[in-house]
């Protein structure tokens, strides 16, 4: 139990680990534990190592870091092009037949992708974009549904040097606009629309309410995904397919310095405007390519991979596009939701979502390793082993997960209902601003605990803090990273005094990630969420996210959100809204029977004051859940934006169920 002192209290112990099997670490990519003392012996050496081994370079580079704080240049000298690296140089190396891709649409149509097939396709878009001027530099956005034509626009703006900044699809039209002015984009690359549970959902028509308020596009380029139906402005507007049927599918790769703009990705924030983070070239590929073959134990000939997550976020881009790609592995796409289509005949009513639809994938393409994000797995835990137990995933040998702290059931669950209990799971911590995975086991070395991160990446320094800046050696504190990393970000574009105070001035020469974590006796690293999720209750500061794991270790709970509402008395109330099982009905009983597990778990003082039993969670479209709209709602304001809000109408339920369980509740 911590002290009074302790900057983050640590209530919950986990005892149970898990070793990789004798036979996984034999073949492992990486097994030799030794490599995180040399790493740490010489971390610069390290990431050289991994450049000249995993990355083409046409140039050499003479310098591996030059480090400026808070600016880091990496491979310094150095010239590559991505494009180059993620096609080019595995068709040469006579793979061009091997699978890129597999595809497959939410209507259920299949496209299989070969690596020759997609450099001719990423060559001819390239074209297209220089005759529509794009130049080495410029920024072109990229608004799409989760296709194949999203990853070939990607690669042909790295492959002529442009700048590309994806934009979510479930963004609305004052979102796109505020990214396009932000960074003067000059082209915007979007379909008609995409499929999303059943219907198409559409994009094109977001574009052109966008540009209402923009002044710097000058083409915008259509994909034609659902059939076309969409207005077209003449001279502005393109068809892709009528664009790209005159380009040849030659076209020379531009090599450009390592430190040359790759990318920006706009971070969805759920506060303050978006931030325009920037990743650089050389670097950035390093990381990503270094950490999707050892974090993933990647086997190129014959894994069958799958990320599960949109390209419209970081996730996407470093592990669904270049991490992939640089390696030459082979990758499932998935358009749409896990619970399309509807069910036709399993029960006989033609109105139930069939609820297997990754497993189905999973076991038709034979994928052996699948990373999705816990709130995918909760879903899929709310949703009953049925539905997965009834498909084959005897190939999968890996599972990773991503973008929130996961909860030892939910761990647990993924770990026996999905990998057999055979499989090792890799909960990789990292950010929109780190540009690869920086805390996370790997899985031919490391013992894993359930909702633990476990560990820095070799080449990788983290240190937990407290208020003042000493190091916290056992409890919780503020995770900081103390070395520069080569995927790090390079800036916010436009705005590198809000760089230098978001991330470097709160702890002196070291990065701040915002992000409570704890380490535990036995040295390993435990997310507490973001620091302004930490509640602070009699003076104590708790962490959601502890409260958040004893809630849903109760078997009548599957999800639970928990925030700090301001108390007269305690400085903050903890408030846990709660998900059911589907059989289980709420009852005042039931809900003090939940308080006081939690009080048994971590002890009195996490006990909730109030739970509240709700149908769902207010979440942002990438699956966060928004606490903050949860405390407005609890503390009776009006709420805030909700512009990030994936569906408004959840909030208006859990307004109605907060009025009643609170008042009936203590
Ligand atoms: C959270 C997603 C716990 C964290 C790649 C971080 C995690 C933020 C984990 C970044 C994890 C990400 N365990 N929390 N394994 N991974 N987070 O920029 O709060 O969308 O700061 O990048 O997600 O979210 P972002």
């Amino acid at each position: 139990m911590g002290d009074d002192a302790a900057t983050i209290e640590d209530y919950y112990h986990e005892g149970r680990t898990f070793a990789p099997s004798a036979e996984f670490v034999a073949s492992a990519v990486v097994n030799d534990p030794a490599i995180y003392e040399q790493a740490e012996a010489d971390f610069e050496g390290f990431w050289a190592d991994q450049a000249r081994s995993l990355v083409s370079w046409e140039e050499p580079f003479h310098t591996t870091l030059e480090w400026d704080l808070p600016y880091a240049k990496w491979f310094v000298g150095g010239k590559l092009n991505v494009s180059y690296n993620c096609l080019d140089r595995h068709v040469e190396a006579g793979l061009g037949d091997r699978v890129a891709y597999y595809f497959e649409g939410e209507p259920g149509d299949t496209q299989t992708i070969t690596y020759s097939e997609l450099l001719s396709e990423v060559s001819r878009f390239a074209n297209a974009l220089k005759r529509l001027g794009v130049n080495s530099g410029d920024r072109v956005c990229i608004y799409m549904p989760m296709i194949p034509r999203t990853v070939i626009a990607m690669l042909a703006c790295a492959r002529i040097g442009a700048v590309h900044s994806v934009i979510f699809g479930g963004f609305s039209p004052d979102s796109i606009a505020d990214r396009i002015n932000d960074a003067a984009a000059v082209v915007v690359i979007t379909a008609d629309g995409g499929y999303r549970r059943g219907v198409p959902l559409m994009l094109k028509p977001n574009v052109d309410e966008a540009l209402k308020s923009t002044n710097t596009v000058r083409s915008v380029v259509v994909a034609d995904r659902c059939g076309g139906n969409v207005d077209m402005q003449s001279g502005r507007d393109h068809w892709w397919d009528e664009l790209v049927s005159a380009e040849s599918d030659d076209c020379p790769p531009v090599f450009v310095d390592s430190e040359h703009l790759l990318f920006l990705l706009y971070t969805s924030g759920t506060t303050a405007s978006p931030k325009g983070i920037m990743h650089t070239t050389g670097g950035y590929l390093t990381q990503v390519a270094w950490t999707y073959r050892a974090v993933f134990d990647l086997r190129a000939e014959s894994d069958v991979y799958w990320c599960a997550a949109d390209v419209g976020w970081v996730t996407g881009h470093s592990y669904i596009v270049y991490g992939p790609l640089c390696n030459g592995a082979t990758s499932v796409i998935y358009e749409g939701t896990p619970d399309t289509p509807r069910e036709q005949d399993r029960s006989g009513d033609p109105g139930t979502w069939a609820k297997d639809r990754l497993w189905s994938i999973i076991e038709r393409y034979g994928v052996t390793q699948l990373y999705t994000a816990p709130t995918a797995i909760r879903t899929f835990m709310k949703w009953g082993e049925t539905w997965p137990d009834a498909h084959d995933l005897s190939s999968l040998r890996l599972l990773g997960t991503v973008g929130e702290p996961i909860n030892p059931e939910a761990w647990m669950w993924y770990h026996e209902h999905i990998g057999a209990q055979r499989c090792p799971i890799v909960d990789t911590w990292w950010q929109t601003e780190t540009g690869g995975q920086m805390l996370t086991p790997l899985p031919g070395i490391t013992v894993t605990k359930p909702g633990s991160v476990c560990a820095a990446l070799p080449g990788i320094g983290v240190e937990l803090v407290d208020d003042d800046g000493n190091v916290v050696t056992e409890g919780g504190g503020y995770l900081t990273l103390t070395t520069p990393w080569p995927g790090m970000l390079r800036g916010i574009w436009g705005d590198p005094q809000r760089y230098e105070d978001t991330y470097w001035s709160r702890y002196e020469g070291r990065y701040f990630a915002g992000d409570g974590a704890k380490i535990d006796s036995d040295g390993y690293l435990w997310i507490l969420g973001r620091t302004d999720d930490v509640m602070n209750v009699s003076g104590h500061r708790i962490s959601t996210s502890e409260v958040e794991s004893a809630l849903v270790d109760h078997e009548a709970v599957v999800e639970a959100a928990v925030v700090g509402a301001i108390d007269e008395t305690t400085g903050q109330a903890i408030v846990g809204y709660v998900i059911l099982r589907g059989d289980v009905e709420s009852s005042d009983a039931l809900r003090g029977e939940i308080r006081a597990h939690v009080s048994k778990k971590l002890g009195a003082i996490a006990r909730p004051r109030v739970v509240i039993v709700v149908p769902d969670l207010p979440k942002t479209r990438s699956g966060k859940i928004m606490r903050r709209l949860l405390r407005d709602v609890v503390e009776g304001r009006e709420l805030g934006d909700t512009t990030t809000l994936a569906d408004e109408d959840v909030v208006d339920e859990i307004r109605d169920r907060a009025e009643s369980d609170d008042s009936d509740d203590e």
